[in-house]
């Protein structure tokens, strides 16, 4: 069925402005409108596997009534698929099949297809027409947003990239029906660091995940709490479009994050899990250094979250020194984002190890 309601956000950045269009079964009227009824002559699409699977045909369907040719390369599922060889195998059919410059390439997935497709049309051609079409609830609230687009090399993640804005996202919520769900839970999380740092309304509206299985979650509900996401991304990403400072606060939670998903290893452990025990020890940290977080605001939401990771598998020097390791690092401190209060992020550099294991504890906690 097909929601009322639909959610227009304007993404400004230096180069220009684009809509992120939000609602259900958009697809289709968003691209009708970006190219003003008219038909493409070609269009690229460069789709997740699974969401080929899973929504082709609705996909080819849409794509085929929009241009006269579609070409389209699959990219397996997973991390590994932001690689130079996939980068060139899109490439491949991008220039065999007669890429210009005003022809659109529409990448279709969550964040690792976005984040290849998006600089696969930032880099060919020096630049072609990119549309995101999210299908991860992540990728919606967050990676589709903001111009960010790589690939990963033996020595790091995204580390060969470019900013590069789309031209128009579609944030389609119907892709999300078939959504698994631990990579609803990946969305949430960054979902509730939006509320951490900026609109505590955020976690009242979250409710709709504890009241229902995550994706029977109420249509209107979803693209309103889309859209609060995606607005105070746009706004960040406004303020802070090549990352210089402001956009640091997007990394809530992500320094412990990241040395927990360093310890375990990716599989062990989601990215969404790690950044949920992160917030949570960045709350503890916040504390100990002098905040007032009043209440306990992630509390409701531990529930949603069960580990594979057992906490005699951690300890606390292993992830201090991947912390130390990690560039957000100023002589013996290690910066992280903390809470003044809710709403109110702010770097600090924190030297004392004690208070760090202290913090670690409070995610610990969480663990068998
Ligand atoms: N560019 C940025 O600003 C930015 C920000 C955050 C994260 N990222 C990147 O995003 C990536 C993670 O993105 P993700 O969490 O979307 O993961 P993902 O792209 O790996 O997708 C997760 C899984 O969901 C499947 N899937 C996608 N849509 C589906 C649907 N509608 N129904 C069923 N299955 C579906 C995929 O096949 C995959 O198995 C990482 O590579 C990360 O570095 C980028």
């Amino acid at each position: 069925m097909k929601a009322e309601g639909k959610a227009v956000v304007p993404v400004s950045t230096t180069e220009s402005t684009y809509k992120t269009v939000i609602g259900e079964q958009v697809l289709a009227d968003a691209l009708t409108e970006l190219n003003e009824g008219r038909i493409w002559d070609k269009l690229f699409l460069i789709i997740d596997e699974n969401v080929e699977n899973l929504h082709g045909d609705h996909v080819h369907s849409v794509l085929s009534s929009h241009a006269s040719e579609v070409h389209t390369q699959i990219i397996p599922a997973g991390e590994e698929s932001k690689s130079t060889d996939h980068w060139e195998q899109c490439m491949d059919v991008l220039l065999k099949k007669g890429a210009r410059r005003n022809i659109p390439v529409v990448v279709v997935g969550g964040g690792v297809t976005g984040d290849l497709g998006g600089f696969v049309a930032a880099t060919a051609l020096r630049g072609m027409p990119l549309i995101h079409v999210p299908t991860t609830l992540l990728a919606m609230v967050d990676s589709s947003i903001g111009g960010k687009t790589g690939i990963n090399h033996s020595t790091g993640k995204n580390l060969i990239g470019a900013f590069y804005q789309p031209r128009l996202v579609i944030a389609d919520i119907s892709f999300l029906k078939t959504l698994p769900e631990n990579e609803w839970v990946n969305g949430l999380s960054e979902i509730l660091k939006y509320a951490a740092i900026r609109d505590a309304s955020i976690f009242e509206d979250c409710s709709i995940f504890l009241e229902d299985e995550m994706n029977n979650a109420d249509p209107q509900k979803l693209i309103l709490l889309i859209r609060k996401c995606i607005s105070i991304k746009a706004d960040v990403v406004k303020q802070d479009e090549y990352e210089s400072g402001l956009r640091a606060i997007l990394n809530f939670g992500h320094t412990f994050a990241h040395a927990l998903e360093t310890e375990c290893g990716y599989s062990k452990i989601s990215h969404g899990q790690a950044v949920f025990l992160g917030m949570l020890a960045a709350c503890k940290l916040s504390s100990l250094t002098g905040s007032t977080l009043k209440d306990q605001k992630l509390d409701p939401f531990r529930s949603l979250y069960t580990y594979a990771v057992e906490r005699n598998e951690l300890s606390v020097k292993k992830l201090n020194r991947h912390m130390m390791a990690d560039k957000k690092r100023t002589g013996r401190a290690i910066r992280f984002v903390l809470l003044e209060s809710w709403q109110h992020p702010v770097l600090k550099e924190v030297e004392d190890e004690d208070l760090i294991r202290e913090a670690w504890q409070v995610a610990f906690d969480e663990l068998k």
